[in-house]
């Protein structure tokens, strides 16, 4: 039958594209890259979250959103386990896993977790160090020793953050002298540059002028085609524009997880409802 013998070809065709080109396997049912399930995390005695339960799908916007102390920094920290140097930090239940991989399986090596999930913080934090020398700074722990494949590297991360051609006749100049939010780009050209495959942003633009806060937010929505984003924002309006997916906490609780159209235009839950519109938080 033709139909047959198409779609017998179509599959020849995808079987035989370079395996893993990039880390999807598009035989594999889809599911999501990052799992929640059922986390509890606990600072000391204190127990900030409860059973958390959160499917984040793969190259898509998730947002976090919710009053300030609900938890959402201390779960994004949880997905590179870096509450781990925290001390009096732990889960108390419950897994997470990427790609179907438990983070806290004893052989997982923290070190290459943390690269795949690289980290852009609320205050931008360049080394002070050469525009250029950010940059390659993980690849250089990486022993990468090569001038091309650094200079390659350095512009392609660059490029990747939007700040290339701003910065490309004075690399070697400190990343120090970079305005706030080209020192921001400069953070989010470092995190690309080791190519992880997931980029957590805690409040990224929370020090940012508005127009330093719209060129982040426009790299957020490009970046997405390549990484998977996960941004913890207090900024309502910014969720609402750069991501695909909203996340709602309070308390240390996962209220409502929705395409952010639905948590904007529609939440099912009275509590969302009244943050997204501005009653509380
Ligand atoms: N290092 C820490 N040690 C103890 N408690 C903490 C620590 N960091 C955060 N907390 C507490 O955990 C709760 C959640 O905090 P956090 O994750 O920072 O919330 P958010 O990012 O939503 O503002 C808060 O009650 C906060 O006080
Ligand atoms: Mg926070």
């Amino acid at each position: 039958m033709p139909v047959m013998d198409s779609s017998n070809t179509d599959l020849r065709i995808r079987t035989s594209m370079p395996a893993f080109a990039s880390p999807v396997d598009i035989h594999q049912a889809p599911r999501a890259l990052i799992e929640i399930e059922n986390l509890d995390f606990h600072y000391g005695p204190h127990k900030v979250l409860h059973e958390i339960s959160l499917q984040i799908p793969e190259r898509q916007v998730t947002a976090f959103i919710g009053p300030s102390g609900c938890g959402k920094s201390t779960l994004l920290r949880c997905l590179n386990r870096m509450n781990d140097l925290i001390d009096g930090a732990r889960v108390g239940a419950g897994r997470i896993s990427i790609r179907g991989i438990d983070i806290h399986r004893s052989d997982v090596d923290v070190i290459e977790l943390r690269k795949r999930l690289g980290m852009v913080f609320q205050k931008s934090n360049p080394f002070p160090k050469s525009i250029y020398e950010n940059v390659a700074y993980g690849l250089r722990i990486q022993g990468v020793r090569d001038r091309s494949r650094l200079d390659e590297a350095v512009e392609r991360s660059l490029q990747g953050a939007g700040l290339w051609d701003e910065v490309k006749d004075r690399l070697h100049t400190s990343g120090l002298g970079l305005s706030g939010g080209q020192q921001q780009r400069l953070c989010i050209a470092r995190t690309i540059a080791v190519e992880p495959e997931i980029i957590l942003m805690d409040e990224p633009c929370s020090a940012l002028d508005p127009i330093a806060t719209a060129k982040i937010e426009e790299l957020i929505k490009e970046l997405r085609s390549k990484f998977t984003i996960v941004i913890v924002t207090h900024n309502m309006q910014q969720a609402a524009r750069c991501s695909d997916l909203t996340a709602f906490f309070y308390l240390g609780r996962l209220v409502e997880f929705s395409p952010t159209r639905t948590i904007f235009m529609n939440p099912v839950n009275p509590q969302t409802e009244a943050y997204v519109s501005g009653r509380f938080g």
